[in-house]
């Protein structure tokens, strides 16, 4: 599956170092048409649904969110009720030679991948992480695009934002698999403008815990704290606040749902502003390698 270039170790040490790695032609055309078969044989048989925001408020008397649908973007958990009508994907889902290749990183063992399938017939998904490492195991994401006549009006691509470096765009082109940090790498899918498929499939494992956060005191200090992988997050909300609340207008149609994802927002951008104010004269000087995953 791995090409001279893209092997199992520079893959992680891709991903360690980046935040993401992207392997083209990961199956060859014959088999990625077969995938994306079996997506289009489950979106034809109705058995996918909408995909929704969650959107936690105190509005609700429980501790449930509410879903806010986004346009035109139907997916599907792969159960495994439904495997034994999408035989290439059931392949797949047994198929454990990414796990297998994710799991040279050290100190990090993934034990389980899931799949989940996706058509998008018009839709965009706002800035997000996948993961939040205090209750979601999920440690690595990846999508495998199966879009053979893709082009560049057709739109869909996957946006990255691997802070401090500057975001990066990826064609979702036919047989290309990118992969990265589920809960460090901020993402989002820019408007679709045709039919698109890919399928996603999610590493779980054990994540050694962060260590305990401590307000830095000196310059140095700052400096380390400010390229800590969990604030990076917190730092692509701040720099793109204006571009991460375009791209909730973009994903969700105006209802009062979509003012309290974006009054949330602005309530998240105001407190990083604030919890940040200490340390904006060095946002500028934070660079340098901190591993990713
Ligand atoms: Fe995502």
């Amino acid at each position: 599956m791995f090409s001279k270039t893209v092997t199992p170790s520079n893959l992680c040490s891709l991903l360690s170092s980046k935040g993401y790695a992207i392997v083209d032609g990961l199956f060859g055309t014959s088999r990625a048409m077969r995938l994306r078969s079996d997506i289009q044989h489950l979106r034809e048989n109705n058995i996918m649904f909408p995909n929704a925001t969650h959107l936690h408020t105190n509005q609700t008397t429980s501790n449930k969110p509410i879903l806010v649908e986004k346009k035109n973007v139907m997916e599907m958990d792969v159960i495994s009720e439904v495997l034994d009508v999408v035989p290439n994907i059931k392949a797949l889902q047994h198929d454990t030679f990414l796990l297998n290749a994710l799991n040279q990183f050290e100190g990090i063992q993934l034990k389980e991948q899931r799949l989940k399938v996706q058509n998008n017939t018009g839709g965009c998904f706002p800035m997000h992480v996948d993961s939040d490492v205090s209750i979601d195991t999920r440690i690595v994401s990846g999508i495998l695009y199966l879009n053979p006549d893709w082009k560049p009006e057709h739109g869909g691509e996957l946006k990255l934002y691997p802070h401090p470096e500057k975001p990066v765009t990826i064609e979702p082109i036919m047989d290309r698999l990118v992969l990265f940090s589920s809960p460090h790498m901020v993402h989002r899918v820019l408007p679709c403008f045709s039919d698109r498929y890919c399928l996603t499939l999610w590493f779980y494992g054990n994540y050694a815990s962060y260590p305990t956060l401590k307000k830095p005191q000196n310059e140095e200090d700052i400096l380390e704290f400010l390229k800590q992988r969990r604030v990076r997050k917190h730092l692509v909300k701040l720099t793109y606040a204006d571009e991460w609340a375009q791209s909730i207008m973009e994903s969700h149609d105006p209802s009062p749902a979509r003012e309290i994802l974006l009054q949330n927002h602005w309530d998240d951008v105001t407190k990083l502003k604030q919890y940040f104010a200490p340390y904006e004269k060095y946002l500028p000087q934070v660079s340098g390698p901190v591993p990713w995953i």
